[in-house]
């Protein structure tokens, strides 16, 4: 992963001369009740999710340090970092990390002018809840397709999330209007999280 990372830095800025916003998003999912969670799942969730969030953070600020400049950072987590849920307690965790570690990166890195802030969406409907309907599906017998049409059904606004919704906030926060504003975490979710 830590050469994955040096690398990702070194041919961004050899391509555009240096970076000024860094998106931490990838993340994987998975699913089980406590009692069959394994070890396995554990370290595939948190390696990506968090490690690999912390580590992409570090390069890149190191980057923007360097380049003295300045920077904004901004980290996906998720509404299921802020809150438990039966059968998700591995992927709640690593986003509870992701909300907490973009407080602590934003106090250490506000000296240098880089601003690090977090985006929690609630449901969007990506390739990922494909995923999630049918782990939901097998663990709680639904037919495929129904976690996902009562989540949607749930959420206040009337529907699921699509990636454009987050696209204003993280545009938002990747700009100088939001050169004030240091480890927050706003969620982009329809009102789910009130729900
Ligand atoms: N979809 C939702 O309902 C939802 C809700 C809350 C938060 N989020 C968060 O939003 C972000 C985007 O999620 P999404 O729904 O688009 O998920 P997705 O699974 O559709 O896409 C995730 C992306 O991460 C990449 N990725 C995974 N592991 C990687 C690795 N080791 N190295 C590099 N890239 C890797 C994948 O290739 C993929 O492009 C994630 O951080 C996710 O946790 C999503």
């Amino acid at each position: 992963m830590a050469e994955d990372i040096a690398a990702l830095v070194r041919e961004t800025v050899a391509a555009k001369g240096g970076i000024d916003i860094l998106v931490n998003n990838a993340a994987v999912f998975d699913l089980a009740p406590v009692l069959e969670t394994t070890r396995e799942s554990y370290r595939r969730v948190f390696a990506v999710n968090v490690e690999g969030m912390i580590f992409t953070l570090q390069a890149v600020a190191r980057q923007m340090v360097a380049q003295g400049r300045g920077g904004k950072i901004i980290n996906f987590a998720s509404q299921a970092g802020r809150r438990g849920e039966a059968l998700v307690g591995i992927y709640c965790a690593s986003k509870a990390a992701v909300i907490s570690y973009t407080q602590s990166a934003a106090l250490d890195l506000i000296k240098y002018r880089i601003n690090v802030n977090a985006i929690s969406p609630g449901v969007v409907d990506t390739p990922m809840w494909d995923q999630v309907d049918a782990l939901f599906a097998k663990y709680e017998n639904l037919p495929i397709g129904e976690k996902k049409r009562r989540v949607g059904a749930a959420v206040p606004y009337g529907r699921m999330g699509k990636p454009e919704d987050l696209t204003g906030m993280a545009v938002f926060l990747a700009s100088p209007d939001a050169d004030y504003i240091v480890g927050q975490t706003y969620n982009v979710d329809g009102g789910n999280c009130l729900n």
